[in-house]
């Protein structure tokens, strides 16, 4: 055996490194691997903002986020960082045909190119975007509206406080998932994280591990993506 799977195996470490063949194998594997509309907007994305077309998140979250939402029966979902749209579509197409999906973000021109591929998808009507901050969009909802699923992929920083904001209002058995958990690769290591996205991100993936709100998991998909179902 090679020494560092016999390192792995010794240590119980169970993983498999990836690389782009071994990637594009998994993503060729789903269903709807050749989702017209999902490949267009990430066309587009690419053409028109491709400086930052990397922040739309992978086909395999997408497809696996589609599979959560439709899994768990949600009704009712809200993202905080939409972009060009790529999750919310993903996140839309696991609801059901009158559930609803809130989205937030800050950016009007990112999210003109979502609304015109929400209509594409067929989506739409289960859409509602709000423009503004995240937390302030999220300090000035409708008391009493209550989510089955959540998605936040915005400023880091943040997530700590939409966690704290949304929590109160998932109803049990929910979902909420944080995007970049893994932030590029760089923790794990004894170095001290100085970059304020590094140690935001640090800091909440210790602080969900002993919450006693939620059960959590840090998968390995994408950038790492924190999953917690919300207990009691
Ligand atoms: C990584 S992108 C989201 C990608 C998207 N989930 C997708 O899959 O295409 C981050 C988004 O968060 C938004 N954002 C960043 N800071 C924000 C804030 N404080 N409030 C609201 N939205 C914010 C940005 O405008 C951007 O659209």
């Amino acid at each position: 055996m090679k020494p560092h799977l016999k390192h792995r195996r010794t240590k119980g470490l169970k993983y498999v490194p990836l690389n782009e063949k071994l990637y594009t194998y998994l993503i060729d594997a789903r269903s709807r691997e050749g989702d017209a509309v999902l490949n267009a907007l990430r066309a587009e994305t690419q053409k028109k903002f491709e400086a930052d077309s990397h922040m739309s998140i992978g086909r395999d979250q997408g497809s696996f986020m589609t599979m959560l939402v439709a899994a768990i029966g949600a009704k009712h979902a809200i993202e905080i960082g939409t972009f060009t749209g790529y999750s919310s579509i993903c996140i839309a197409r696991g609801l059901p045909e009158r559930g609803k999906l809130l989205c937030l973000d800050a950016s009007e021109e990112w999210t003109n190119v979502a609304r015109k591929y929400w209509k594409k998808a067929g989506v739409d009507k289960k859409i509602e975007l709000r423009l503004g901050p995240g937390a302030d969009s999220l300090k000035k909802l409708e008391p009493g509206i209550k989510f089955d699923f959540a998605f936040f992929d915005a400023d880091k920083p943040g997530y700590d406080t939409y966690y704290e904001l949304v929590l109160p209002r998932m109803r049990s058995g929910g979902l909420i998932l944080f995007d970049n958990m893994l932030w590029g690769g760089r923790l794990g290591t004894k170095r001290r994280i100085k970059h304020p996205n590094g140690k935001a991100i640090d800091k909440l993936n210790r602080k969900l591990a002993k919450d006693k709100r939620v059960q959590s998991v840090l998968l390995s998909i994408g950038d790492g993506v924190h999953m917690c179902r919300v207990l009691g």
